[in-house]
């Protein structure tokens, strides 16, 4: 749901007990900087990770299994331009005729999760409405509660209302550059709630994600940006030339997956505490390829144009955080090597 640090596995444990995949999220949170340059250029750790200590649960709640529709609220200023990446990602989802290893080929990993009844995770995710919130109405410093207020202001507007959907309809915030909101940077770039009844009306699945090109790349828009902590490390290139937003990709691929597996918070996931629930993407953050772990991502690709990514879209290519297998219990994506 959201990164935080340290994490409820105790990583360190972890780090000296398991053989064989990862399960260690990692980010360069501001906050890891004490020391962990040997982290960052050791190839002498690897992190072999997993499974027999991770135990995702069902805990009896709802999970999504009709057609998903996104119905996105670009909060402050938005380009055209970023607004189509975000849009062909969310399209991806669902699309049939990319190449391998495709976005759609990352979903089915979310799709292995179940309800109740049997029913599998909806395989359509499509764009849904949008509202455009230029003006900022809740200001430039947003908290979690004023995030479902924008989200109360996008169902409740006069012109074009978001529809209420809370079936199939998820919820997200995308916040422009010069918007923080509470925790962005220090300890989350994402996270995923359900709104209250008392101030939006409805329990609707949301939520956030900020564009953090101008507060922090270093750390939401890793690695395409990289902290100034770490002297010597290089960005890589992105796939679609905009830092922040294609670094929001995967924060919002996470975001996503958890929502369609935990919606309220009362479904998939690992741990005891439901304050504190340790959902499919959070197990595999920083996590993009096959033997990734700790802060190595893992096996990545390189297009021709020098961009790095692991997945293809409908018309672009993106770089986009694993998710929990719990089939297998490890981290999978589309580009695993086998
Ligand atoms: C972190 O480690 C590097 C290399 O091992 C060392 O040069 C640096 O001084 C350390 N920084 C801190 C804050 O301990
Ligand atoms: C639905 O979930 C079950 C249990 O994880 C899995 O075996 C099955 O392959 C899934 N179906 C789809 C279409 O992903």
């Amino acid at each position: 749901m959201q990164r935080m640090f340290p994490a409820p596995l105790a990583p360190l444990l972890l780090l000296l007990l398991l053989a064989v995949s990862p399960v260690i999220c990692w980010r360069p949170w501001p906050h890891l900087k004490a020391n962990d340059s040997d982290l960052i250029f050791g190839g002498s750790k690897k992190y072999e990770g997993s499974s027999k200590f991770v135990h995702m649960r069902y805990h009896m709640g709802p999970v999504l299994t009709t057609h998903i529709n996104v119905h996105t609220i670009w909060y402050g200023t938005w380009q055209r331009s970023q607004k189509k990446i975000i849009r062909e990602f969310i399209s991806s989802i669902s699309a049939v005729d990319s190449n391998h290893p495709s976005v759609s080929g990352w979903w089915k990993t979310v799709q292995l999760y179940t309800d109740q009844t049997g029913a599998n995770i909806s395989r359509t995710v499509r764009l849904g409405k949008e509202k455009n919130d230029r003006f900022y109405s809740h200001g430039k410093s947003l908290t979690r509660l004023s995030v479902q207020s924008v989200i109360k202001s996008a169902v409740t507007a006069r012109t074009n209302p978001l529809p209420i959907n809370p079936k199939g309809g998820l919820y997200l915030v995308l916040t422009s550059t010069d918007v923080y909101v509470h925790d962005f940077c220090g300890q989350v770039c994402g996270f995923h709630y359900f709104t209250f009844p008392s101030i939006v009306g409805y329990t609707l699945p949301f939520a956030w994600a900020g564009n953090s090109a101008k507060l922090c790349p270093g750390v939401c828009a890793y690695p395409f940006a990289v902290p100034d902590y770490i002297p010597g490390l290089k960005p890589l290139k992105s796939p679609n030339g905009d830092v922040g937003v294609d670094g929001m990709i995967s924060v919002i691929g996470h975001e996503i997956a958890e929502l369609a597996t935990n919606p309220l918070i009362n479904a998939w996931y690992a741990g005891q505490d439901p304050v504190a629930p340790v959902e499919i993407a959070d197990l595999c953050e920083g996590i993009y390829g096959t033997g990734g772990g700790g802060s190595y991502m893992g096996q990545l690709l390189k297009g021709k144009d020098g961009a790095t990514y692991n997945m293809n879209g409908i018309r672009r290519r993106y770089l986009v955080q694993w998710v929990w297998n719990h089939v297998v219990n490890y981290c999978t994506g589309p580009n695993a090597l086998d």
